[in-house]
């Protein structure tokens, strides 16, 4: 009985180091399985999901990380921490086709070398600072004069072109990603130690909000945006301009021959620039050689004023593109927004999935404070001072009809 015994725990014994082995090379397989590696699951709940996998390196060898962030419906965004950039949003058309409707690049050496800010958060200052300069209490600061002899999107290295912190997080409907980054004291010529969180967020309702927030430890200017490029037909080959647009403006801020707002704000009534009832980008634009604003911009590349109240969060903007069904809403809190219409895209950059980005194959819809606000007393305040939070929230709803 005693060696029967003897026996039997001598199998169980064996039986059971056979089995953790093999649980061990299963452990090693899938730590070290290179799929897992390359795409990995960092968050899942109800029906989103974000996974994260390696995008590149930088030029400094720095490594870039991309996040793949998908709700119940299929939306998927694509968002890596070089810029914050969001290099594919694919959305359903009316027939249920996921296309991805957001201008970008296939690799991070084609970012670097010469993006204009596809998909980027933009900071410290979205859009144009006249002259390169501005002061504050008397003392005056010289920025990088990266455009003619302005400063343009925060300089030569803006908030486009830094490593940001990337924190997934999900909801019970939503999947977000928290991006932040220290811009230090002096950074492209501006004053004060800048902390910035920009959080991404879509939602089971087709719904990317984008959430801005800033504290500084010395007074300085601010003005964030996001600089995505959309093309609702997901082809890139085709341009924008049959995409039936809506502005919320009944004003609109003409500008000097270096795109520099003259201060003055101008009725959109009667001009080009009137987008109050929807209508197709090419009917203002045909109007190119006869109307001097769309002439200097080489279309539209203009700052709207929006019918709201201070910090309201309020509808800004749409565009709708009807063969494929697509519309977008834009709401913001901003008091502004620059409407671009991809007019320096000239064919020299690579397009995803083939061909060249043309001009007017993507525009933008940039929602923000005024350009050149330091400089001009009468627009809205972008000052920031110590002890301040500065908050802004832009949301992007994706549907059909
Ligand atoms: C500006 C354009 C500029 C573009 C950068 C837009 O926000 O208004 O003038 O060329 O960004 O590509």
């Amino acid at each position: 009985m005693k060696t029967k015994y003897r026996i039997l725990r001598l199998l169980s014994l064996f039986l059971i180091g056979i089995i953790v082995k093999c649980k061990n090379v299963e452990n090693k397989k899938g730590e070290y399985n290179s799929d897992m590696k390359e795409r990995e699951l960092v968050e899942s709940r109800g029906g989103v999901e974000i996974k994260k996998s390696d995008f590149g390196k930088t030029s400094d060898g720095k490594i870039v990380e991309k996040y793949s962030v998908s709700n119940a419906s299929g939306l998927e965004m694509n968002v890596i921490n070089y810029g914050g950039i969001i290099t594919s949003l694919k959305i359903p058309d009316k027939n249920g086709k996921y296309e991805d409707v957001v201008l970008g690049l296939d690799n991070i050496k084609d970012y670097e070398d010469g993006s204009p800010y596809f998909g980027a958060i933009i900071g410290r200052y979205g859009n144009r600072i006249a002259n390169a300069k501005f002061s504050l209490d008397g003392k005056d600061y010289k920025l990088d004069a990266n455009n003619g002899p302005n400063s343009l999107h925060g300089g030569k290295k803006g908030f486009d072109k830094v490593i940001w912190n990337v924190e997934p997080n999900s909801g019970e409907n939503e999947a977000s990603l928290k991006l932040s980054y220290m811009s230090p004291d002096g950074e492209g010529g501006f004053p004060g130690n800048l902390q910035i969180t920009v959080t991404y967020t879509l939602n089971s309702n087709n719904e990317l909000y984008v959430n801005y927030e800033a504290t500084t430890d010395e007074k300085t200017v601010i003005n964030l945006t996001q600089h995505t490029y959309f093309n609702l037909t997901g082809d890139f080959s085709k341009k924008v301009l049959d995409h039936i647009v809506e502005i919320n403006a009944d004003s609109f801020l003409p500008v000097n021959k270096t795109l520099i707002p003259t201060g003055k704000l101008k009725p959109v009534a009667g001009t080009p620039f009137d987008f109050t009832e929807p209508k197709t980008i090419s009917k203002g634009i045909t109007q190119e050689n006869s109307n001097e604003q769309l002439n200097i911009g080489g279309g539209f590349d203009h700052s709207w004023i929006l019918n709201k109240e201070n910090k309201e969060v309020a509808f800004a903007a749409s565009a709708y593109e009807p063969e494929s069904g697509r519309f977008m809403e834009v709401y913001t809190s901003e008091p502004a927004i620059q409407f671009y219409t991809g007019n320096f895209l000239d064919g020299s950059l690579p397009a995803k999935g083939g061909g060249e980005y043309e001009k007017r194959s993507g525009f933008c819809m940039e929602t923000q404070h005024y350009p050149d606000s330091p400089n001009q007393e009468n627009f809205p305040s972008t000052i920031l001072k110590p002890g301040e939070t500065y908050t802004s929230e832009t949301s992007y709803k994706f549907s059909v009809k």
